[in-house]
């Protein structure tokens, strides 16, 4: 008997050879997994903690599932502190969640049900979620859950109306959880002139490598986009309408200068790899090049006259962002005078973390790796600037999405 290969035949056709870039480019790729996944998880961190020390399950409607996404974020959101949880990893398990996933699509609610065959917690329900909230006959749950956009896909009467039915099922003391396209997008000037009234155009070609982006390869539907001001508006509307409560406790422009978009050049704005290159920052093999880092907002400058407030803010991240990105290339070659000179200028918090970066590239040699600026230093800057977004104090829609969470309490 000549010697056996099939166990590789099995490998190779089963995919485990294909090549592997998924950190750098494809849907769950390092920015969402560590930029984009983590915002929502601190976002909702505290919130979740306080629901926990009240009881140690959690109730959840994922609405727009997919595959069921929301359960593994939910259920890998980091503790705050080893102290204090030295045996465990995550603020909740996948055990500890009633877990009901509801979307329109088939095929995600068929994928679903194999990605979590044999656990009894969770289902998955078909659903259309424009004709209303599918388990309204079931107990109220803890948590209304939505992620990456899933209600963009229903036009802003459907999602009042869906909001409307999430308050009046609601107990006391809910969360409902929006992820929806925000207007103001770098990504895609030609919407900012639009309103929630009309959806717009959208597709999801970020998921074709580039040179496969062609008309033909391109489908087209249409969303709705978010200004924070429109998205206030229905909250309070729809609570008014359902005699709730609603307190905003979480309002945030999500992916600003990172959003999918940002690099097809599909909507009006020039093609940047900005999420390619933050990418490369987070990945432990390569670094980021420095000259594809820096925000430039120029081609967006004929829109500052009609959009002062998103123009002044786009400004201040971007003014932001790039004294990181020159304080990494003047550590890079050592020129200590013009790191002193970033740091000084620079407020806090920023501050702080450039001092915290300085520390990292002149103690670079006690680091037990191949190449420091590529596994240590690049990984803490990108989360620098991760940082940035999540200090920003006011959310208006100018990011890939707009995040919020929305509390729900009786009206008094
Ligand atoms: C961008 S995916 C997000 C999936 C998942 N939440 C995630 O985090 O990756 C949007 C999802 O919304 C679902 N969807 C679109 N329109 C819907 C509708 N009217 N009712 C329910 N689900 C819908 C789609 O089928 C798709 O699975």
């Amino acid at each position: 008997m000549g010697p056996r290969t099939e166990f590789y035949e099995i490998a190779v056709r089963s995919g485990f050879y294909g090549l592997d870039q998924s950190s750098l480019q494809g849907k769950k790729d390092n920015v969402r997994k560590f930029w984009e996944d983590m915002s929502i998880k601190l976002w909702l961190r505290p919130l979740i903690e306080e629901r926990l020390a009240r009881r140690p399950r959690l109730r959840v409607v994922d609405l727009g599932c997919g595959s069921g996404e929301g359960l593994e974020l939910l259920s890998h959101i980091p503790v705050r502190s080893h102290a204090d949880h030295a045996d465990r990893d995550f603020l909740v398990d996948a055990e500890a969640i009633e877990y009901a996933g509801v979307d329109l699509s088939p095929a995600m609610v068929e994928q679903g049900r194999r990605n979590y065959a044999g656990r009894p917690n969770v289902r998955f329900v078909q659903a259309d979620l424009s004709a209303g909230f599918p388990l309204a006959g079931e107990p109220p749950f803890d948590l209304y859950f939505s992620s990456y956009g899933s209600l963009s896909h229903l036009t802003a009467a459907a999602l009042t109306e869906l909001m409307v039915q999430l308050f009046k099922h609601a107990g006391d003391d809910a969360l409902i959880v929006l992820d929806l396209l925000g207007r103001y997008s770098p990504e895609w000037p030609c919407h900012w002139p639009g309103s929630n009234r009309e959806m717009l155009p959208y597709n999801m070609a970020y998921l074709l490598p580039a040179a496969e982006r062609t008309p033909d390869r391109i489908e087209w539907f249409r969303n709705t986009f978010w200004s924070a001001d429109e998205l206030e508006a229905l909250v309070r509307g729809a609570a008014v309408r359902a005699r709730r409560r609603a307190e905003v406790a979480v309002l945030a422009d999500r992916s600003i200068f990172v959003g999918r978009h940002i690099e097809t050049g599909l909507f009006g704005a020039p093609a940047v790899p900005l999420r390619y290159q933050v990418n490369r920052l987070l990945d432990h093999g390569y670094r980021g090049q420095l000259e594809h880092l820096r925000v430039n907002l120029s081609p967006l400058a004929e829109h500052a006259a009609t959009y002062p407030r998103v123009w002044q803010a786009l400004n201040r991240h971007a003014a932001q962002w790039n004294s990181v990105i020159e304080l990494v290339a003047a550590l890079m070659v050592q020129r200590d005078d013009e790191v002193r000179r970033l740091i000084e200028m620079t407020p806090a918090p920023l501050s702080d973390d450039m001092k915290m970066l300085a520390w990292l590239c002149r103690n670079g040699e006690r680091f037990p790796v191949a190449d420091v600026w590529a596994s240590v230093i690049g990984p803490q800057v990108a989360m620098v600037l991760r940082g940035l977004e999540l200090g920003q104090e006011e959310a208006l829609g100018c990011g890939h999405a707009l995040f919020a969470v929305v509390r729900v309490k009786t009206a008094e």
